[in-house]
């Protein structure tokens, strides 16, 4: 098969589809490679690189998508992509359609083959190509609450893991999921206080289980929420609930309940946020502060390090992209259930039942 590794042309999408090791593996097994020419630039990875992996390198965007039966990317296509895809293309990607319609449109008027990497599931209900970013942006919550702690960007001058002889930050961290243990991990390993919050008891259990004894688990309830947020230095949230908008947890009266320079890091921005005062911010301009509270509510977190997340993002789609080269898109998605669940338009049909929810169409659009 002949796969295509475009340019992200997305603004500030420094990630990549591939990287040289995905292109080596491909090789190997006897598909053709074109690699946009700067495409992996961004997270670290220079043409020649790609091109002793095996690849050829293409100048443009156009000769990547022309050439190609697959395209393996990062983000949902734009506007100036939606006519270079081609009919009968697979288009192994992030997607997110529910969250566009014109998107929705392009890619039906296509009559490409797209598979969404978010709607990958497991055996168990999880989604292994959602998981890696999850465990990116938790990590980095800590990073950049410590950060927003120091007193010139007007947090309340805390260092988090304290000093000999001065007791350590405290972290209260809302859902004990994927974001929220990678959080309390680097919070813990900083040496600072964290408490973690869940409705899942199953999940407090293992935190429980997994963390050393300064990380503490507690009950999620509003009143146990409004007894921590007056005590801890920074606050993460974490929540999802699977399909829908996250709950507000930290309401705007609840601000003054906290002491000045106290910073929330609301991961779950994406879904709204679980936090009432929360807007999505960029990494140009990530926080804003409210009643003397630091907010850093930004929408896409791994984007900051793209390196590590085309790495951790790349580890798991591989697998997918090989199956999908040697078998094709048929045969590889009856044979992996997972994989299947990854499909969301076939040739000019909708074929993910949420999508056909999102939307108010004719039945002309799905399958
Ligand atoms: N901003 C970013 O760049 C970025 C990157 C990756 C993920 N995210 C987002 O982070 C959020 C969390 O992702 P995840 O992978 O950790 O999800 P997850 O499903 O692994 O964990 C969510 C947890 O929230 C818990 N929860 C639900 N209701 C709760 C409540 N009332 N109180 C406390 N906990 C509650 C659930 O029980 C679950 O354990 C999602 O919205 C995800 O989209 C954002």
């Amino acid at each position: 098969m002949k796969i295509g590794v475009p340019k992200e042309i997305k603004n500030n999408e420094n990630r990549v589809g591939m990287t040289p090791a995905g292109v080596f593996e491909l090789v190997n097994q006897g598909h053709t490679v074109y690699v946009q020419s700067t495409a992996g630039e961004g997270s670290g990875f220079f043409d020649e690189v790609y091109q002793e992996a095996g690849a050829i390198i293409l100048e443009t965007i156009q000769d990547v998508y022309q050439s190609s039966d697959m395209i393996v990317k990062v983000k949902e296509p734009i506007q100036e992509e939606y006519d270079l895809i081609q009919p009968n293309q697979i288009v192994f990607t992030y997607f997110h359609f529910a969250s566009s319609e014109a998107l929705t449109l392009a890619m039906l008027k296509s009559n490409a083959v797209c598979i969404a990497y978010e709607t990958v599931e497991d055996e168990d209900g999880t989604l292994p190509l959602l998981t890696p970013m999850s465990e990116v942006a938790g990590r980095m919550a800590i990073q950049q609450g410590a950060k927003y702690l120091e007193k010139p960007i007007k947090g309340r001058g805390i260092l988090l893991g304290g000093v000999p002889g001065v007791t350590p930050g405290k972290v209260l961290i809302l859902g004990a999921g994927v974001v929220g243990v990678q959080a309390a991990k680097m919070a813990a390993g900083l040496g600072a206080h964290v408490t973690i919050m869940d409705v899942n008891m199953k999940r407090l259990r293992y935190v429980n289980d997994i963390m050393p004894s300064h990380v503490v688990t507690e009950y999620s309830s509003v009143y146990n929420i409004k007894k921590h947020i007056q005590t801890h230095d920074l606050i993460i949230g974490g929540v999802l609930l699977k399909g829908g908008k996250a709950p507000k947890l930290i309401t705007r009266a609840m601000l003054k309940d906290m002491r000045p320079g106290t910073v929330l890091v609301d991961v779950a921005v994406d879904q709204g946020g679980c936090m009432e005062t929360t807007k999505a911010t960029t990494h140009e301009d990530p926080t804003f502060i409210i009643d003397d509270i630091v907010h850093y509510c930004v929408a896409n977190m791994p984007g900051a390090v793209p390196y590590t997340s085309t790495l951790a993002l790349t580890n798991v789609t591989l697998p997918y992209v090989l199956k999908l080269a040697n078998k094709g898109w048929e045969k590889a998605c009856a044979e992996d259930a997972s994989l299947a669940y990854g499909l969301n338009i076939v040739n000019g049909k909708i074929v993910y039942k949420e999508i056909t929810e999102a939307f108010e169409w004719g039945v002309e659009y799905y399958a």
